[in-house]
Parts: structure tokens; sequence; C-alpha cells
């Protein structure tokens, strides 16, 4: 980091700045390097009359020399070495985005211990391997900053940890991932069922040619374990997250949620106890149509936080894409760059051992569809069945289907142990011919 003097002609008076230039290596340069590289092409004029930090991209790592990357870089900053550019000490600060756990994981390390600040986007690293690192960072005295790694281009890390750092934080219910929104946006708004509206999904370039990260919950996942450890400062890692995808949601299952007032939305809930203990999951939940979290359309994200002080607030925009992603990485930058220019840094502070329950000590409401023999008695039998593992049920609709009928039940909140034997018993019932989904469901009372 070095001093700069310039001069700006202001009306006759000329006036002279001291900036602070900050050389950054980046490493990676996909969707969100080569966003961040044009960002910063166009915005460093006007960050550095804001802020006094000149920023520089000063070297990229990247794995092939020979793709075009679509933006106006000399040739000669690009390398394979992305340990070189750690290395160098030349290079201030360094920005992660290259994905994965190593080599990321060891070239932060690697940079933080050199007293460089960390800036990553890498959502599977830091829901692994991220309280490691800012352990590494808090010992080097510099930042390790994540904000895209949580939301994408939503400011969420910063107003949790910083705004609502007093706040007791008692739930984060967060709609983040784009593709699953996308996909179940498509399904409730056109009646296409899952495969089509993931094809749909893969010709736009909102899915992967492989899903399985996106549609079974587990980038969601990820996101659930950073966002929960931000929230409630205690230490949650991906494994500890339970997590649903939404590959089994029917056509039908939206058709029926939306007959009983509610939408069906793949959420990351966050919720820590009156004991201290916390509870991470993800899951195609039903939410009412009046929940701000029902509106949120197509591949937007949205996070609705819920404090005892500040009450109900949420978080809405673009989870992923390069642009937005680059902006979170751009504010956590020059932040960043701040902090190292006063020679001072952030900190996740002290992050406690909390306990995390297992989905089985959790309770929730839940949607039940089955079919069952279109006979006299039925209906008695399975909402006894219901009573004997105490249940209670909300509503319930039933629906012909020639010599059988489709039960649907809304039940009040139960705990997952209470359903999970209600359907063993269900199931080993005559007259119950399939159990077609079950969905855990939110408010009014959950
Ligand atoms: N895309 C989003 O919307 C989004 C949103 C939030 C967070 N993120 C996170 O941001 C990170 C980057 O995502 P992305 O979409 O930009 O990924 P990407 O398009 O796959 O880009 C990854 C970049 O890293 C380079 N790279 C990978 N391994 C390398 C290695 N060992 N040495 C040198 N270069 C290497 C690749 O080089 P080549 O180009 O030569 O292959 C590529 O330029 C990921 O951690 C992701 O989870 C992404």
């Amino acid at each position: 980091m070095s001093d700069q003097v310039s001069e700006h002609g202001n009306g006759g008076a000329t006036e002279v700045q001291r900036a602070s230039r900050v050389r950054i290596g980046l490493l990676g340069c996909g969707n969100v390097g080569a966003a961040l590289v044009e960002l910063i092409g166009r915005e460093a004029a006007a960050i550095e009359r804001r802020t006094g930090i000149r920023l520089e991209i000063a070297r990229i790592a990247v794995r092939s020399m020979l793709k075009d990357r679509g933006i106006a870089v000399s040739e000669s900053m690009f390398t394979t070495d992305a340990a070189a550019i750690v290395a160098d000490p030349d290079i201030d600060l360094v920005v992660e985005v290259l994905g994965g756990i190593e080599p990321a994981r060891s070239l932060i390390a690697t940079a933080l211990q050199a007293g460089k600040p960390v800036v990553t986007a890498n959502k599977e690293l830091l829901a692994n391997v991220g309280t490691e690192l800012a352990a590494v960072a808090d010992d080097a005295g510099v930042d390790l900053l994540f904000e895209a790694a949580g939301a994408g281009g939503i400011p969420l890390m910063r107003p949790l940890r910083e705004s609502l750092v007093g706040e007791r934080v008692t739930r984060v219910m967060g709609i983040v991932n784009g593709t699953t929104n996308f996909i179940l946006s498509q399904m409730s708004d056109h009646g296409t069922g899952y495969a089509e509206a993931l094809a749909e999904a893969q010709s736009l370039g909102f899915a992967e040619r492989d899903p399985t990260a996106d549609v079974e919950g587990f980038d969601a996942g990820a996101k659930a374990a950073i966002i929960a450890t931000v929230a409630f400062g205690c230490r949650v890692v991906a494994g500890d997250v339970y997590h649903e995808g939404i590959s089994n949601i029917s056509a039908a299952d939206i058709a029926y949620a939306r007959q009983m007032g509610y939408v069906i939305k793949l959420l990351a809930i966050c919720e820590q106890f009156d004991d201290g203990s916390v509870a991470v999951r993800v899951h195609p939940t039903m939410v009412p149509v009046d929940h701000p979290l029902a509106g949120v359309a197509g591949s937007f994200n949205a996070v609705f936080v819920e404090g005892e002080a500040v009450g109900d607030l949420m978080f809405y925009g673009r989870g992923a894409g390069g642009a937005p992603t680059a902006s979170a990485v751009l504010g956590d930058v020059i932040d960043a760059a701040q902090n190292l220019s006063q020679s001072t840094h952030g900190s996740l502070g002290t992050l406690s051992q909390c306990r995390v329950r297992s989905i089985d000590e959790l309770s929730s409401a839940f949607y039940l569809n089955l079919e069952v023999s279109d006979e006299p008695g039925v209906l008695a039998a399975v909402a006894g069945i219901f009573g004997e593992h105490d249940v209670s049920i909300r509503s319930m609709e039933q629906e012909g289907l020639g010599a059988q009928a489709r039960l649907v039940f809304i039940t009040h909140e139960a705990s997952e142990s209470s359903v999970r034997s209600t359907l063993k018993a269900l199931t080993a019932l005559s007259a119950v011919q399939r159990v077609n989904s079950v969905l855990r469901v939110i408010g009014p009372d959950s």
C-alpha cells in the first residue's frame, strides 16, 4: 500500500489529494472475478474521490491463459500461479473468487499470515472452514470479509455483524438460491412440472448442467451455515445443516398449496432458542401468500430477519450473478482497504460453541397429501391416527379420484418425531394407498 499525490482542478483552484493506492491480487477471473475487474475499472475514480483509496487490480490468477474473458486488461497481468500472487510483496490485498476448498483455503491462510486482508465470495469454503480462517485473520490483525458469500449481491453480512450486533436475532429465513426460486416460480405461475421448469432454468443460464448443488439444497445449506454463524455469533458448519431439495415437489403440491393460501419456497431457516442452542435447515416450505417472502419471484432472493427489539426486517435483491456479486465484493474491498490504511481490522468477535439441534428436535406445522381408498370410515381412521400421535389437524380437503380419494391436511405445530410416527402408522393402514408428499408449513402459529 503506498501514498499517491494527485491534483484535481476545481474552478481555478487546485486541490491536492493524497490517495492510498491499494494493489489487488485477484484469484479467479470467472463470472465474479471478471465482473469485479469491470466494476473497478468503471468506478475506481469515483471510489478514489469518495474514499481516498485508489484501487488497482495488479495481478490475476486463472487456470487457463487461453480463455477470452471479455475484459480490457493487459495479458501480462494474468498468471496460472495463484501462490505467486499471494507471495508478491507488491500485492496489498487479495480477492479470492476461485471457488472450492483447495487451493483457496491455503492461499487465503498464507495471504492473511503475510498481513494481507482477504475478501472472498466462496460459500463452500466459508461454510466448512470459515471460523478457522477467521481465527487466522484475527491472529494476523487483518480483515477476512465475505459479504458476497451470504446472499450474493444482497447486503446481509454487514447488517448482521454491525447494525444488528446488539440485537437478539431469533430467526433468519431466506430464499437464498435463485435457481430453485426460479424453478418453483415457473411451476407456480405456469403450472409446469419440475423437469420442464428445470430444463427452462438450464436453457436460460439460471441452472448448471449438473443442478444438484442448487436443487438438492447444498448451496442454500452452505449459505445458511454462514448466515447462522454471523447472526447468532456461534460456529455452524455445512455439516450441521439439515437439507432437503425441491426435486420431489410436484405440480399438484403447488396447486394444492395455492388453493390453501400458500406458495412453496425453498427456505433456509436459522433459529436460535432461549437455551442458546440453534437449528439450521433448508427445505421446501409452504409460506402463506401474505408473508413478505411469498412474493419473491423468479431468480430473486430475499432474507427475512426477526429480532426481539427490531422486529421484522427484509433484505431483497439479486443473490447471484457476476455483477451483483462483484458489487458485494467491491464493498468489502473498499472496507478492507480503508482498514488497512488505518492499521485496523474488523472481526467476527468471539464465536461460541453452541449446540446445534437435530431436525428431530424441531417442530412446525405440516402439509400431508395422501391417497386413500374412497370407503366409509377411512377419514375417521386417518384422523384417529393423527390424534393418537398428538398431531392436531388445522384444515383438511378431500377430492374424489374414482375408487380413491385424495386427502390433504394442514396440521397445527407438531414435533418432527410425532409427524414421522404418524406417517409410519398411516402407511401401515391398508386404506392408505400412498403418501404423495409431506411439507413443512410456516405461519400463523410457527
Ligand atoms: N457466480 C455467482 O453468482 C456467485 C455468487 C455468490 C458467490 N459466488 C462464489 O464466487 C466464487 C467464484 O464463482 P464464479 O461463478 O466466478 O466461478 P467461475 O466462473 O467458475 O470462476 C472461477 C475462476 O477461478 C479460476 N480458477 C479456479 N481454480 C483455479 C486455480 N487452482 N488456479 C487459478 N485459477 C483458478 C478459474 O480459471 P479459468 O477461468 O481459467 O477456468 C475461473 O477464472 C465461488 O466461490 C462461488 O461460490 C458466486
